[in-house]
């Protein structure tokens, strides 16, 4: 219990000490799980009716664990998930726009942002006004950062989306001579979500006049990787047989009409009977699920045991094994898919013995590194969709408006053919959020600038406009990695000094505020970046130790506060921790000095002064994390890292919002159950989804079950889990998950597995590397591997067998 502390946001006046009290309990929280560590601040001022309210709190806790009560009202604190960016929406500009992936990963999100009007076509080059645009399962790839991003993200790691579209040409440049303005035409081009594109002409295709522009957007890739696929590389002809995989999505479907055509024998595969029914109404000769691996047998019975001579494959797993077995000798296997190679799966080379031929087909790639070779393909597809040989495939239209929906749809295949999305109407647009701009005149003060995150913040500083630095550090100059840092930023005409100080010595401190002041450039801005860390369980840290991490953040931020008193200033930015947030275990010093600086800035605001405390996730490339090489370690607990550039683009915009305390970072929250027990308060319960239960057991229940259970049942109650887990990811029923059989085979890809691997860890507290969900095949391996790993923590003691407390034992610590 503390006077009002600042620590969270309450109308009373802050206190900085009872802030790192309630910073450092946190952490205490998440170090013992057993104590129910609650924060409760009273105030003192409330005479008999803040005793009444402070004995109604102690005499009946219910699950709140933080509790602010005061004259106004009982208060508790709620971590909340905030957009990226301001929200707000502006009508579209005249320029154009863009769909932008923002924060690619599991969580992406999809802004249509404002594009600046294309430039004049160059030579060879055509510029479209897209009027629809196909959507490809690379896209959802890239959105969810599975696979690399298409070239031209920006600072902030959005990144363009799209590869083909259907428009109108509204320019050509020089030495064009096929196309003029006012042709429909489609194309094949990187980052064709998007309203206006200027493109190689070597990779547009004329759109006859009775194929409308949105069936058109469904033609390009589909068409010419079934072309290219079958007939250049595989060199399918009359009378061969050829095996399409997925054949009811956009490609599927265009090899199947491309085989046909050549007068070449189709079997195929699909995922649902409502796919395999419309192959089967387009005339397949066999059509078998692509879920299981029975289609092997299938296929060997329906040749007479032959197999094929082509396999177009975008199956992963075990099926690629059973599908170049099926090839008869000198057959082609062409590889559409980009998941296993991306994984860097490994091929048994024993069925080339019947000389093979493997070869694995990327236009996009080709379209890039030899445009010739491609433009000579994207000929005959014209000739093609001229002649009308080339029909558009069956799709599913989104508005722009809807483009989300639509790369939703995709990701669960639930489509048969392509997903288009139309350009009628333009969509709302996200406007880039604007940057704060430092002051050319003035001095901008880092204390920790001289190393690590807080000298590449003085770099961005500079970047960004200003001219005048001042760095502080104990070393000053002599800080590894300093000198040089110095010698760029004055190249380019900054003038930065180097102080040797201690941020927490307010004469040393006043000397640096009175040298700006001397120069004619007094300090206009403050990044207080200074740390010192010393992690270990509270219990076991000495004064001196506590001491040591409190004082440069603390009493460096106090004294700062002290002597920017009156001075105008457009930034005072004080850098924590999402350790501070959380509560990391055995950071008690580092997670109460951290919230002991929120407490400062909400004061600060409070006497309308600049403020803004940005809790980091893991910052990579720079300062503590990256150079003791703890990047894996944070990512595994769930805390994906920011580069420099990444966390400055978002500081930036922050600067110029009403922000006070921020959280800025990669998480997976879900990933703070397994080192953090007092991750389940209701305090974070906005941005944790509830833990499931599963196999009737809550996440820590199923854990003490495991470790006390007889073997057998353990086993059993093991395999029951991850069926219903490996269910719910499938998005079927458990009865329909057969414990035997390859995850990969049941139509688990990597993102789905990506998604077990979480589940698994969550409920189990158990790493599987999500590719490993797929290449471990069945679900009785991965009990296995579970009960394995279970069973060693418990023989290291981190898992009693006998467990009666509510939560699980704590687990090792997680750094800033
Ligand atoms: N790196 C991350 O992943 C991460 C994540 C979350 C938050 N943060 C925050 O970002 C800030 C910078 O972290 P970092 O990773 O760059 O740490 P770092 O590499 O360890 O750098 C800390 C800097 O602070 C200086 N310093 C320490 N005590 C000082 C004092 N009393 N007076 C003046 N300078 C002092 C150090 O220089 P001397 O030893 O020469 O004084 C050093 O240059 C910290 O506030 C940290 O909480 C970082």
């Amino acid at each position: 219990m503390a006077p009002a502390a600042g620590a969270a946001p309450s109308p009373e006046p802050a206190a900085v000490p009872a802030a790192a009290a309630w910073g450092a309990a946190r952490s205490l929280a998440n170090e013992h799980a057993r104590i129910a560590v609650r924060r409760l601040v009273a105030d003192y001022d409330g005479g008999a009716e803040a005793v009444r309210r402070i004995a109604a709190e102690l005499l009946d806790p219910g699950d709140e664990d933080e509790i602010v009560t005061t004259g106004h009202g009982r208060f508790v604190t709620r971590v909340t998930d905030r957009p990226a960016a301001p929200a707000a929406c502006a009508p579209p500009e005249p320029g154009g726009y863009a769909l932008h992936v923002r924060r690619p990963g599991p969580a992406y999100d999809l802004v249509w942002r404002p594009a600046p009007t294309p430039a004049p076509p160059g030579p060879g080059e055509v510029s479209v006004e897209i009027r629809a645009a196909g959507l490809n399962y690379r896209d959802v790839l890239q959105a969810q950062a599975v696979l690399p991003p298409q070239p031209g993200a920006d600072s902030s790691r959005e990144h363009p989306v799209g590869y083909e579209c259907a428009g109108i040409v509204t320019a050509v440049g020089e030495q064009v001579t096929s196309f003029a303005p006012g042709d429909r035409v489609c194309a094949l081009s990187r980052g064709a979500l998007r309203s206006h594109l200027t493109v190689d002409a070597r990779a547009v295709c004329r759109v006859p006049d009775g194929m409308d522009l949105t069936a058109a957007a469904t033609v390009p890739l589909a068409f010419l990787t079934a072309q290219y696929g079958l007939g250049h590389v595989a060199r399918l002809s009359r009378g061969q047989t050829v095996l399409v995989h997925a054949a009811a999505g956009g490609v599927g479907l265009a090899a199947v009409r491309y085989a046909q055509r050549v007068g070449a024998r189709v079997i195929a595969t699909a995922g649902t009977e409502h796919k395999r029914n419309l192959l089967r109404l387009l005339g397949v000769d066999l059509v078998a699920d692509s879920r299981t691996l029975d289609f092997a047998e299938q296929v060997l019975e329906a040749t007479g045991g032959r197999g094929v001579d082509v396999v177009l494959n975008s199956l992963s797993g075990e099926a690629v094994t059973r599908s170049l077995e099926l090839l008869k000798p000198g057959g082609h296997f062409v590889e559409l898919g980009k998941r296993d190679l991306a994984a860097n799966e490994r091929l048994l080379l024993g069925p080339f013995q019947r000389a093979l031929t493997f070869c694995a087909v990327d236009l996009n790639e080709m379209l890039l590194e030899d445009p010739d070779r491609a433009g000579h393909h994207v000929g005959r597809l014209a000739e093609g969709i001229a002649s009308g040989a080339l029909q558009p495939v069956p799709h599913w239209v989104r508005p722009a408006a809807e483009a989300a929906e639509a790369f939703r749809l995709l990701q669960h295949s639930h489509h048969i053919g392509k997903l288009v999305v139309t350009f009628d109407e333009p969509p709302p647009l996200t406007p880039y959020p604007a940057q704060h701009a430092p002051d050319p005149e003035g001095t901008y003060l880092v204390t920790g600038g001289l190393g690590g995150f807080g000298a590449a913040t003085a770099c961005w500083l500079a970047e960004r406009g200003a001219r005048h630095l001042a760095l502080v550090g104990r070393r000053g100059e002599q800080t590894p990695g300093a000198p040089e840092m110095l010698r760029e930023l004055r190249g380019r005409g900054v003038r930065v000094t180097a102080y040797a100080a201690d941020a927490a010595d307010i004469e040393a401190m006043r000397a640096v505020f009175e040298d700006a002041d001397r120069h004619g450039h007094p300090v206009r801005g403050v990044v207080h970046a200074a740390m010192h860390l010393d992690d270990a369980p509270l219990a076991d840290l000495t004064d001196a130790r506590l001491a040591a991490v409190f004082a440069p953040k603390v009493g460096g931020a106090l004294v700062l506060d002290e002597l920017t008193r009156g001075r105008r200033l457009d930034l005072f930015v004080l850098y924590s921790s999402a350790a501070a947030l959380i509560g990391n275990p055995h950071q008690a010093p580092y997670s109460g000095a951290n919230v002991a600086l929120e407490s400062l800035a909400r004061a600060r605001r409070r006497r309308g002064e600049a403020a803004l405390v940005v809790q980091w996730g893991g910052i990579d490339e720079a300062g503590y994390v990256a150079r003791l090489e703890l990047t894996g370690m944070l990512e595994s607990k769930g805390m994906g890292l920011l580069t420099p550039r990444e966390a400055h683009a978002r500081l930036g915009r922050l600067l110029t919002e009403p922000a006070q305390v921020v959280a800025v970072g990669r998480m997976t929250w879900e990933a703070l159950r397994s080192f953090c027990p007092a991750a389940d308060s209701p305090r974070l319960g906005l941005v944790l989804a509830p833990a499931q239960d599963v196999a009737g057991h809550s996440d820590g229940d199923l854990r003490r079950q495991l470790a006390v259970l007889a073997p057998q049942e353990a086993r059993e109650l093991a395999l029951r889990a991850l069926t219903e887990l490996a269910a719910t990811v499938l998005q079927t029923v458990p009865e329909r998950v057969p414990m035997e059989r390859p995850l990969g085979d049941l139509g688990m890809d990597s993102l789905m597995a990506a998604e077990l691997a979480v589940l698994v860890q969550r409920h189990f507290d158990c790493e599987i590397p999500a590719i490993e969900a797929i290449a471990n095949p069945t679900l009785t391996g991965l009990a296995d591997l579970v009960l394995r790993q279970q069973s060693a923590r418990s023989a290291a003691g981190s898992l009693p067998a006998q467990q009666t407390g509510p939560r699980q034992a704590a687990a090792p610590s997680a750094r800033p």
